[in-house]
């Protein structure tokens, strides 16, 4: 029998996989461990299961040496976790792809639909009390159905997307660095935020992908662009997406992630015609509990010398 830190209340029967293996759950008594807690806590496990919330540096692995085997990230990014730093101790990383790829490309559509039409604008003013009657020329957004998709990272999350564009009679492009032999594919991303109506981000966050939609690229889509980030805040950068929606360069944004999270770009709160959700991308009751038991299937696995289903590549050990 192991021991498992569990750094938060995770939904019923998601860790159901790790008590049925017999494993001893060391979970938080109030809603979660503290950065401090959980420093301190490693030692004395041999996994940890870990939100995306915490941050998994070299810190807690220090600490979790030797004993500690394997981080289950509930969450298929992994940017809170030193890659470098598991390495180095020989500790196994997982994450959950795939059981999060249908909520969360629902959600990217909803945002797809709810910046082009100006849907939580319209909504504020009725709430508000501001709304006078139908008249003619009230939130005119721009049209879905029948635009150019443009899906920047084709994964299982931007792929699902791209499934649900067919419906709306959408033209799909799609953009990776590696050919995907699939229609619509654009090596030139450049190229592809010039030809897209919509964009919509789904790539992880690395060094490569900080900032790839910058001043320069928002400068490059048509005036009555829509971006759509579900991904990672730190893929955009908010300073130039403010500026471009408050100058007219695009002309919404529906966002889900955010650079410094839980703040929100102040400029991005005043921007216009843009709709602002909680990082809420995965947030369904199903999805949610099929993440956790994903993450505790990952340390069984792992726990029993099995290689994880979800095991992330680890950059090569340094040799000296
Ligand atoms: C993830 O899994 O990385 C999402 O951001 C939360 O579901």
């Amino acid at each position: 029998m192991a021991r498992v830190l569990v750094t938060r209340r995770l939904p019923p029967g998601g860790l159901d996989p790790l008590t049925e293996a017999g494993h001893e759950l060391v979970e938080p008594e109030a809603e979660r461990f503290t950065q401090n807690e959980i420093v301190a806590l490693a030692p004395d496990v041999d996994a940890i299961v870990s939100l995306l919330t915490d941050r998994i540096d070299a810190s807690v692995l220090t600490a979790g040496a030797p004993r500690l085997r394997v981080v289950a990230n509930v969450a298929v990014g992994y940017d809170n976790i030193d890659l470098d730093a598991a390495t180095e101790r020989g500790v196994l990383v997982c994450n959950t792809p795939g059981v999060l790829d249908e909520t969360t490309a629902d959600l990217a559509f909803l945002l797809v639909l709810a910046a082009a039409r100006r849907a939580w604008e319209a909504e504020s003013d009725l709430r508000g009390g501001r709304w006078r009657g139908w008249d003619i020329d009230q939130y005119l957004g721009r049209d879905v159905h029948g635009a150019v998709l443009g899906v920047v990272g084709f994964g299982g999350i931007g792929q699902a997307v791209a499934r649900r564009a067919a419906g709306f009679g959408m033209e799909v492009l799609h953009h990776t660095r590696r050919d995907t032999d699939m229609v619509g594919w654009r090596g030139d991303l450049d190229a592809l935020l010039a030809d897209s109506d919509i964009v919509t981000l789904h790539v992880p966050l690395t060094a490569e992908t900080r900032h790839l939609v910058d001043a320069r690229r928002l400068r490059l889509m048509k005036r009555d662009a829509v971006l759509v980030n579900t991904s990672r805040g730190p893929v955009v950068d908010e300073e130039a997406l403010a500026t471009a929606l408050e100058d007219g360069t695009i002309f919404a944004a529906g966002l889900d992630v955010y650079e410094r999270e839980p703040e929100v770009h102040p400029r991005l709160l005043a921007a216009p015609r843009t709709v602002l959700l909680p990082h809420i991308g995965s947030a369904s009751v199903a999805t949610r509990t099929r993440m956790a038991q994903v993450a505790a299937r990952n340390v069984v696995a792992a726990l029993a010398g099995e290689r994880p289903e979800n095991l992330v590549p680890l950059p090569a050990k340094e040799t000296s």
